[in-house]
């Protein structure tokens, strides 16, 4: 059995002509609806449980707290082979690595979405969700993946790269975990393994998790943000800096001072892929993780220590 959880997206979305393929609304049908134009799934042990109806630009720590539960009660169920999540191409790559710090399952948990609407005339939904369910059916498959135009990203590397088109998704610093062709998934990579932290690591109520913002490095970057935030009270601060980490001196300074007060600071990227290397006397690394996956990091972290 594969439970399908629906949170909303451009998969569920429709628009008013079939040609219209970005004025549509998103998390429109329900997740049923996105299994009935599937015939293909018809012969396939499916339930469907809708979680939220949302545009993934809009996702909060109130969904992603409900998603990491219902997702959690799936996987305990022995009957339960897999889960597969409708969501939004926008920040899937965010609830992907959420969901993987958080419950690194030892079954496959695999998002899926599309980036044309339902009512497109060739939408790609429908295939995405049949190849997710063929992934999520795959003996040996395990960890949070992203199955997305005929290949298996993990949570970890996975990152949107284009606004439109619908090959999107890259793994970006890293090979890709598998292939779907034809409804046969064939392993390329390793399928991701982790330490769970666990549910009760974020079972706090969502109003009190830390509050932790992305500030970028760009030609003239003064600080001024860096003080707006601390002014307006903040747990942590995540620097997009340019290159391999590299901040203005204003940054630099603002974010030093952020940090003397007790704000905690890490160093990522603007770069579409690689690592920032810690080094002597310049703030933390983020690692290889994307100045989005670095927040939610610091959040987990933060979590941990409230
Ligand atoms: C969304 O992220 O919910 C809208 C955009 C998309 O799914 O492509």
């Amino acid at each position: 059995m594969i439970v399908i959880l629906g949170t909303g997206g451009t998969i569920a979305g429709t628009a008013k002509t079939a040609s219209d393929g970005v004025g549509y609304t998103a998390a429109q049908l329900r997740v049923e609806d996105l299994l009935a134009a599937v015939p293909a799934l018809a012969g396939h042990k499916l339930e469907a449980q809708q979680v939220a109806q949302l545009d993934s630009k809009d996702m909060d720590f109130a969904t992603w707290q409900r998603l990491a539960v219902a997702v959690q009660q799936q996987l305990d169920r022995p009957e339960v082979s897999g889960v597969v999540i409708t969501h939004g191409t926008d920040t899937l790559e965010e609830t992907a690595y959420f969901l993987h710090r958080v419950l690194a399952p030892a079954k496959p948990v695999v998002l899926t979405a599309a980036m044309r609407p339902a009512t497109a005339l060739a939408p790609d939904g429908p295939q995405n969700l049949f190849d997710a369910v063929q992934v999520a059916g795959t003996p040996g498959a395990r960890g949070v993946v992203v199955a997305f135009a005929g290949r298996v990203h993990d949570a970890v590397q996975v990152r949107k790269t284009h606004s439109y088109r619908v090959d999107t998704f890259e793994s970006v610093d890293g090979a890709v975990v598998a292939r779907v062709e034809e409804g046969s998934v064939r392993t390329v990579g390793r399928w991701p393994a982790g330490e769970a932290l666990g549910l009760a690591h974020i079972a706090a109520p969502t109003d009190r998790w830390p509050r932790v913002e992305i500030v970028m490095n760009h030609a003239g970057a003064n600080g001024a943000v860096v003080r707006a935030l601390r002014a307006s009270g903040i747990d942590g601060l995540v620097a997009a800096g340019t290159g391999n980490g590299t901040l203005s001196v204003a940054l630099d300074t603002a974010l030093r001072e952020a940090e003397a007060g007790g704000v905690r600071v890490v160093r990522s990227t603007r770069c579409d892929a690689g690592p920032v290397m810690d080094l002597p006397g310049l703030l933390p690394s983020a690692g290889a993780l994307s100045p989005v996956k670095a927040r939610i990091e610091l959040i987990l972290a933060l979590l941990a220590e409230a």
